[in-house]
């Protein structure tokens, strides 16, 4: 593609640096401009609509403009535009937010601690399960445990905790403390005849031997998205968050779970806790907490981690962690609009009548050609392209299969999210049923496309 010298997209290309993409590729490609957003839909500068169907990266909750937000955003400005949270200092805003987040946490919490990103939510989890270990005199319990396929940000230390080879290749990474048990991907893993109770019990068996390989005594945490977002929209098969709780129960292994995904609302319940019977040290919140409208993230500590918190403090003379704009009094204020909104319409009644629509209207793609499995919860769920669905046998990775999907749905006004051969879908979650069908309806011409062209390239 040639641009016009001075146009938008040749700035881009001259200037900017782009996450999650091939550099090189950008340069002859360029970007994909948006400029607007109004509800579900972004608009290019083309002026071409296109559905987000992960809305955004799984967080602008809301769609993509608020005028009420706005305004809150603009007041709080106006009477406070910043304020830090160091050396016994406050604001409003943000005491405000942390009551509301202690209020509707899924198990008892005792405080909450602010960041600006779902990366620095979870490096501070991190932090703070090594402070609890040394305040036990445990000094030793240093290797944290996620899964493979985990996404827990790109931070040095979340993204070392994050189980994607792809994000670690180039850099160094992971930590050598960062340690990767089995991700729970039931239909692709399974054994035949294996049942999903039966797959869970072999998880959890994996997960406790690499405990006990490593030396219970060295492991500080263990961190788990309810629903793995990035890995593919993976639901936990049946059985299996009772089956991991009990094995970190007997090893005495803070749980934290990594909520930034799956918060308020995305599973049909606010917290993915909720939905799936979890009972945390630690959670670590951010993206829908302000609809993305701002960046702030949240870590709620219980009671148990907060004790140890005060001891450390009493050692050292200081809680000795924070950033500058962590607590910042903009961001905290429009979050707590973010929650009154939630409140005023009942997201997540909206989200338990609104799911089973998303399901059931993706859930007919099952019969289609080169889907292999369609699963979700609430109004998150992932479709996994398959040659051979009654076999379950994969694309050859090198047709970039998921890849032509994105592509072809974008083509005909979709934006999803792709993951390997799994397309990905967790949309705003004011989107209405009507809007459901037509994601459904230009996924359906891009999925067509994507079979016509590997029928007529002999690949299937
Ligand atoms: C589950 C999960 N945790 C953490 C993060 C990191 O959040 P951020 O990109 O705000 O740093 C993400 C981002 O997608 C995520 O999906």
């Amino acid at each position: 593609m040639t641009y016009i010298p001075n146009s938008i997209e040749a700035r881009d290309i001259a200037s900017l640096v782009h996450m999650q993409t091939n550099l090189r590729k950008h340069q002859t490609e360029g970007p994909l401009v948006i400029t607007r957003g109004e509800g579900c839909r972004i608009f290019d500068n083309a002026g071409r609509d296109y559905i987000e169907a992960v809305a955004g990266l799984w967080c602008a909750a809301l769609g993509f403009g608020s005028e009420r937000l706005a305004k809150i955003a603009y007041e709080q400005m106006r009477s406070l535009g910043y304020y830090h949270l160091y050396r016994h200092r406050s604001n409003e805003p943000v005491i405000e937010l942390a009551e509301k987040l202690i209020e509707i946490a899924p198990v008892p919490m005792a405080r909450a601690i602010f960041q600006c990103s779902g990366s620095e939510a979870n490096d501070t989890a991190i932090k703070l399960a090594w402070y609890y270990w040394h305040a036990q005199g445990q000094s030793q319990r240093t290797k944290v445990i996620a899964r493979h396929m985990a996404y827990h940000g790109n931070t040095c230390a979340a993204v070392s905790l994050s189980g994607k080879p792809d994000m670690h290749a180039g850099f160094g990474l992971p930590f050598a403390n960062f340690k990767h048990t089995e991700f729970p991907h039931y239909y692709r893993r399974h054994e035949p005849g294996e049942s999903e109770e039966e797959f869970s019990t072999r998880m959890a068996e994996a997960l406790d031997s690499l405990i006990q390989a490593e030396g219970p005594e060295t492991i500080a945490a263990f961190f788990a998205e309810p629903v793995m977002g990035a890995g593919g929209a993976i639901t936990p098969p049946a059985g299996y968050f009772a089956k991991v709780q009990a094995v970190l129960k007997k090893y005495d292994i803070l749980f934290v779970a990594d909520e930034v995904i799956c918060g308020f609302a995305r599973t049909g319940e606010i917290w993915g806790c909720q939905t799936y019977g979890i009972e945390p040290d630690m959670i670590s919140s951010a993206k829908a907490l302000s609809a993305a409208m701002q960046p702030i993230s949240a870590v709620l500590i219980n009671e148990r981690v907060h004790k140890a918190m005060l001891e450390q403090s009493d050692r050292f003379g200081n809680f000795a962690h924070g950033y500058t704009y962590a607590g910042h009094p903009v961001a905290a204020a429009v979050a707590l609009e973010v929650q009154k909104i939630y409140a005023e319409i009942d997201i997540v009644a909206r989200a338990k009548r609104l799911g089973p629509v998303l399901q059931s209207a993706l859930g007919r793609f099952r019969d289609h050609p080169i889907v292999g499995d369609v699963r979700g919860t609430g109004l998150i769920l992932g479709m996994e392209l398959m040659r051979d669905k009654a076999k379950r046998l994969p694309f050859d990775p090198a047709l970039g299969v998921g890849t032509r999907a994105g592509a072809a749905a974008q083509r005909h006004g979709l934006i999803l999210r792709v993951v390997g051969d799994r397309l990905v879908f967790a949309p705003p979650l004011i989107i209405e049923a009507q809007e459901i069908e037509e994601i459904a309806d230009r996924l359906g011409r891009a999925l067509d496309d994507v079979a016509g062209e590997l029928e007529r390239e002999g690949r299937r």
